[in-house]
């Protein structure tokens, strides 16, 4: 079949008829853009979609996932040990998914950019990288890098970094590579075109298995000897990236193929996705998807019953991503204005959704003040005021148990350079590096 035959069988007459108005150039962007689509999986995905409703959303059979606080377990210390071994035998990488919007916190640029008002200035990118040097020098091996992003913002990601001479990380244990995208369709269904070219949406961060492998980055994974990969969002400022003790619990517990870090949830209304078990098969349901009754659902004490908020902190066994680079997972929609028109189709895959292909997945349940700040929103809730506030004050409590007497009513911002999660702080390390790598902020 011939792209006309093919967007005229899959509805898009349209755009048919636009395409053979453009000539030269034009019409060859155009024709690129529609050739990197599946026209017969979109028709089938609006279809299915416009007869859905949210509780399609869930399987009948949802249950909570049971979880408990790692660092409770006698076997934490056994559990980091063994996580800093396998560190430090070069088996472990790190994996950014920052190919999303950020739409929310109304920043232009990719989201790793953002500065969030600490008294260093730095980006989030920065906070990063410095934490994944700290801990690579702990362990003596450097800890490649994978850094997702999407066609939307992929130069503007790489050339931050550039300019920033990679904040210190040698560039060959970074590698970045840019996710796929899908067409956003009109309420009716049809493509929508924006100066003659496809509107083009990211495909979710669920893309980043596909992407991850069409790149080339899994095999240089498996070059490299890796064999767990530690996935993380980029916009959580309290990310302890690659934690030895969230590695070796993995390791150590030998049948699941992936664990995720677990908080319970602050209440019913907090945007986090939920795990939970669907026909048995462990997961994650989005906080757009979970239907209001199970939202609110309690328990006799009063409390949720579904607690488990996924902070979007994942670790993945080398042959689970194996496994999922021809898997297939399922759409999930967004209505949004997309080039002014309203209520567009935005369809898009979510990484969880792994989880119940991979059969069992270890939960593992962290504390909120110490892993979780994230930075959606400009103002309120989950803003940089709030990610600062957590930062300020988890370090002025890491300073507290170095004995250093803190002064009342202020903040402390540790540089990642000088602590990776609170070891080797002192009163005289204090006192040498206040002003430099420790400052002081008001609270
Ligand atoms: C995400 C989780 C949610 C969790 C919350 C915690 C998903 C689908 N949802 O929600 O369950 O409770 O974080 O903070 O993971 N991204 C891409 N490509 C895309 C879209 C997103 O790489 O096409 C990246 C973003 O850059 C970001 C991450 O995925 O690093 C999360 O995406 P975002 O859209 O911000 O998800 P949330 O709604 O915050």
């Amino acid at each position: 079949m011939d792209m006309i035959e093919s967007l005229n069988a899959a509805g898009q007459q349209e755009l048919a008829k636009h395409l053979e108005t453009l000539m030269g150039d034009a019409r060859k962007k155009l024709e690129r853009d529609i050739q990197s689509q599946d026209w017969a999986e979109l028709k089938a995905l609006y279809t299915e979609k416009s007869n859905a409703s949210l509780e399609d959303n869930v399987s009948k059979d949802l249950k909570p996932m049971p979880f408990k606080i790692a660092v409770d377990d006698l076997r934490y210390d056994f559990w980091k040990e063994t996580g800093e071994i396998l560190l430090g035998k070069g088996q472990v990488a790190a994996f950014l998914v920052a190919g999303g919007q950020g739409s929310r916190l109304g920043f232009e640029g990719p989201k790793g950019m953002f500065d969030i008002g600490l008294p260093s200035h730095k980006s989030l990118f920065q906070l990063q990288a410095e934490r994944l040097q700290n801990l690579a020098a702990q362990v003596g091996h450097p800890i490649p890098w994978c850094i997702m992003t999407s066609p939307l913002n992929h130069e503007a990601t790489v050339n931050f970094f550039t300019e920033h001479n990679f904040f210190g990380y040698a560039r060959e244990n970074i590698r970045f590579f840019e996710q796929g995208t899908i067409c956003a369709l009109t309420p009716e269904g049809k493509a929508v075109i924006d100066n003659d070219r496809l509107a083009l949406v990211p495909d979710g961060n669920g893309g980043c298995f596909r992407a991850l492998a069409q790149s080339g980055t899994l095999a240089w994974l498996i070059e490299k000897g890796v064999r767990y990969v530690f996935l993380y969002s980029v916009d959580n400022a309290l990310c302890r990236i690659c934690d030895p003790a969230f590695i070796g619990a993995l390791a150590s517990e030998g049948r699941s193929m992936s664990a995720s870090k677990v908080v319970h949830k602050a209440g019913p209304n907090e945007k986090v996705g939920i795990f939970a078990l669907q026909n048995n098969k462990p997961g994650v349901v989005e906080y757009s998807d979970l239907p209001e009754s199970y939202r609110d659902m309690t328990n006799a004490d009063g409390s949720l019953t579904f607690d488990g908020g996924n902070i979007a902190i994942h670790l993945f066994k080398i042959e689970g991503l194996r496994k999922l680079q021809t898997s297939k997972l399922p759409w999930h929609t967004a209505r949004k204005t997309v080039c002014g028109i309203e209520k567009c189709w935005k369809f898009e895959q979510f990484l969880f959704d792994a989880f119940p292909q991979l059969g069992t997945m270890m939960p593992f349940g962290v504390i909120r003040e110490e892993e979780f700040a994230p930075v959606k929103n400009a103002d309120g809730n989950d803003s940089p005021k709030t990610a600062r506030e957590m930062i300020g004050k988890l370090h002025r409590d890491w300073l507290r148990k170095a004995h250093v007497e803190v002064k009342p009513g202020k903040l402390y911002e540790v540089s990642p350079t000088l602590s990776y999660a609170g070891e080797g702080l002192s009163r005289r390390v204090f006192e040498r590096e206040l002003g430099r790598n420790i400052l002081e902020f008001d609270e």
